[in-house]
């Protein structure tokens, strides 16, 4: 009796123990730049970066992944965040890296964000799609999640997907397969272009501006000296958008896309990419 609930006891601390080592942003980030304008705090549980005149701040993962299912909450810079980006990606390193990106572009106050994605394969990128957000992403906390598997990357937005971009190696187009990857967020001023085209610059009598993290949760696979501790039998490795899942997509693409390059024809006088052919 004794002992059966001193197991009890145990397995529910190693269990918390878990969950906390799961979310613990001190435990799967460093801090890279920003002279101390990047923190975690909370014992773990919350990281900010922020934005002065001076610099912007960042931080990136201590683990590289190839391929996993990451989950990251976000709130972004309230108020007038226009001339400001908050990048929160993943990539490999080198000329021929690979890098799977979200972007939030700010904007003057009340003012709709650009959710702004992109894919790189082999060192080629110009694949973006921008989007609307539905809901005010500064004055909660959102779940921002890539799904990378051999097959496809999906891009979803709490839990809605908006964006996949498949492999398509069978029609020449290089996949982000070999290169693990880290987790890389930054916050920094980029008022020549991100805000109505660069129209709108950044009001430094706003600053500083603060973008925050949570709940980080990744379910992926650590590769470490080119060894990877993928575990094929993951439920994400095979996943794919179910027939649900791909009807959601194209609603919210045809609600909220507000840039798609594989219909931007004035920039691709000579056709599109192959990748376009097939619906992205
Ligand atoms: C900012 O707001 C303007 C006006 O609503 C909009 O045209 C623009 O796309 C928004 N986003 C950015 C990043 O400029």
């Amino acid at each position: 009796m004794a002992s059966s609930s001193l197991l009890g006891v145990l397995l529910v601390v190693s269990l918390v123990v878990a969950a906390l080592a799961a979310g613990n942003l001190n435990q799967n980030f460093d801090i890279t730049w920003g002279d101390g304008r990047a923190k975690i705090l909370n014992n773990g549980q919350l990281l900010t970066l922020s934005l002065d005149k001076a610099s912007g701040s960042g931080f990136q993962s201590k683990n590289e992944y190839l391929f996993g299912k990451i989950d990251m909450q976000i709130k972004l810079v309230a108020g007038n965040s226009a001339g400001t980006v908050t990048a929160y990606y993943l990539s490999s390193q080198g000329p021929t890296h690979d890098e799977i990106d979200f972007e939030f572009l700010g904007n003057v106050s009340g003012q709709p964000y650009t959710l702004h994605t992109n894919v790189f394969s082999q060192g080629k990128g110009g694949r973006e799609q921008q989007f609307r957000l539905w809901f005010d992403p500064t004055s909660d906390f959102h779940t921002y999640s890539i799904l990378w598997n051999p097959q496809r990357i999906v891009f979803s937005v709490d839990g809605t997907p908006l964006r996949e971009f498949r492999n398509m190696e069978s029609m020449g187009v290089a996949f982000p397969k070999n290169q693990p990857m880290r987790i890389y967020s930054s916050l920094w001023n980029a008022d020549d272009w991100a805000t109505q085209g660069g129209r709108i610059k950044t009001d430094w009598s706003k600053a500083p501006f603060t973008a925050s993290y949570r709940n980080f949760n990744a379910d992926a696979c650590v590769a470490s000296n080119g060894r990877s501790s993928c575990n094929s039998a993951s439920s994400w490795m095979n996943q794919e958008l179910d027939a649900t899942s791909q009807r959601r997509m194209q609603q919210m693409q045809k609600n909220y896309m507000i840039y798609n390059y594989c219909t931007d024809t004035p920039r691709f006088p000579q056709g599109f990419p192959k990748e376009c052919t097939v619906s992205q």
